[in-house]
């Protein structure tokens, strides 16, 4: 298990570039399925899930040469299955996109039914009943979800919960279908429109992208595609979040500003400066933290996934702020992690009480989730003296570089791979 160390109580100051957007990349890369001619993908993140994601496409045959740290040429004329390989799809919920793509491109796909993870339970229930609108049968055994459809007919389909994967997945299936479907109460993330470019740019008919009312037109072959993967606003944002923590100056740059309004906007509530240029966000904080409450919700609201770095942040408010979770059931793992380092944080249902106010002391901590362990790396250069953060590979799923890129900013942060603990012991 990779264990990341931090010493703390240093301010973060500098530039700092973002990656492309993880959650716009492990969706486009399964959608290349849903073309027979060439694809280049530029600006992809260097994080695992893509290698994770290039393993099950080379696995299905599809030729890959890459071009580079964060770009790939791909070859689907070559896909020789639709069963992705049973041990790399359970690394990732995402692999759920190969259900879309592969019913797109050859109309079956067999994938394993996704694992949950620690946000609580995770069902798909609206992406299958998507696929059934659209006319694919499917059947669920031996721990597979067996999908086939002759040929799939466009359907309007209301999805009954706001939901990023099965907006995409539908958007990726219903691009070959016979007819128009559409798509009501769609989810409006910045990813989803990058993916819906994507498609179009290979020759698919999709409008309404980032509405929550999404037509597609079904088209009857995709072709050749140059695509540029957009700016990652959660890692952006996370960036950001760190910056106010420490008290220091941070420029996030290569960024869409308006990608993270929601997020500036709190920021400032908090009494923190932030400057939003066209290509770059500098954050700045000089005077206390004020406290403040916050909603999660679907974009354009307060992203999830910042959340526990929000409440990180919080726990240096000069008094009682309120957090509450509408996306997830159970997002408030970190908080017992949190408590480790001296925080005071009550947590009731869907909300957490942070009282700030109290300075973090390092302690062990340990990531359950990527955003998770992000948030208690931040919370690790809050605190003075030396955080050691175990089960640290959660967080290199989603973010590349990120000691690296910390450290550039002037953290004092170190990551040791593998086994081995570098706890002190303490022998008598
Ligand atoms: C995507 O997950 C992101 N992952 C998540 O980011 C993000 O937190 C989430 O959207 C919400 O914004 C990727 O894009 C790979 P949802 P997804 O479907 O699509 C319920 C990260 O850290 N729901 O929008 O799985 C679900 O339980 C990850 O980068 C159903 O009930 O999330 C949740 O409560 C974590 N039935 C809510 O909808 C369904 O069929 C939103 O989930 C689907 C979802």
């Amino acid at each position: 298990m990779d264990t990341i160390v931090i010493n703390g109580g240093k301010q973060l100051i500098g530039k700092v570039r973002i990656s492309g957007a993880k959650n716009a990349a492990v969706a486009i890369l399964p959608a290349a399925l849903a073309s027979t001619e060439k694809v280049c993908l530029n600006n992809l993140p260097d994080i695992n899930d893509i290698r994770t994601l290039v393993a099950i496409l080379e696995d299905l045959g599809i030729g890959i040469r890459r071009r580079g740290r964060h770009a790939l040429e791909l070859n689907p004329a070559k896909l020789r299955s639709y069963a992705p390989s049973y041990d790399l799809v359970k690394k990732m919920r995402a692999s759920y996109y190969f259900m879309g793509s592969l019913l797109a491109r050859c109309g079956r796909a067999e994938v394993p039914v996704p694992g949950g993870c620690d946000l609580g339970p995770r069902p798909i229930d609206q992406h299958l009943k998507g696929f059934a609108a659209l006319g694919v049968e499917i059947e669920q055994e031996h721990g597979l979800i067996k999908l086939f459809a002759k040929k799939m007919r466009g359907a309007h389909i209301y999805l009954d919960v706001v939901s990023v994967g099965a907006t995409i997945n539908l958007m990726i299936a219903a691009v070959t279908a016979e007819g128009r479907t559409v798509l009501e109460n769609a989810a409006k993330e910045p990813e989803i429109v990058d993916v819906a470019n994507f498609l179009n740019a290979m020759g698919a008919s999709i409008r309404g992208a980032g509405t929550d009312v999404i037509r597609i037109d079904g088209v009857s072959r995709l072709g050749r595609v140059e695509h540029a993967i957009i700016p990652d606003r959660i890692e952006a944002g996370t960036f950001m979040l760190a910056a106010a923590a420490t008290g220091g100056e941070v420029v996030v740059d290569e960024v869409i500003p308006k990608h993270l309004e929601a997020v500036s906007a709190k920021l400032r509530e908090m009494g923190v400066t932030v400057d939003a240029q066209p290509e770059r966000i500098t954050v700045c904080r000089e005077d206390k933290l004020l406290p403040s409450d916050l909603k999660t919700f679907p974009y354009p609201g307060f992203p999830t996934d910042l959340q526990p770095l929000a409440v990180a942040l919080l726990t240096a408010a000069e008094g009682v702020s309120i957090v509450t979770e509408n996306v997830f059931d159970g997002r408030f793992r970190h908080v017992d992690e949190l408590k480790r380092m001296g925080a005071q944080i009550k947590v009731e249902g869907r909300t957490a009480v942070v009282e700030g106010g109290t300075p973090l002391s390092a302690a062990p901590v340990t990531a359950t989730d990527l955003r998770a362990g992000a948030a208690l790396v931040v919370a690790g250069l809050m605190a003075r003296g030396e955080t050691i953060l175990s089960d640290a590979e959660h967080i290199y799923r989603g973010y590349e570089q990120f000691e690296e890129k910390l450290r550039g900013l002037g953290a004092s942060i170190r990551r040791t791979r593998g086994r081995g603990s570098v706890l002190s012991r303490k022998t008598i």
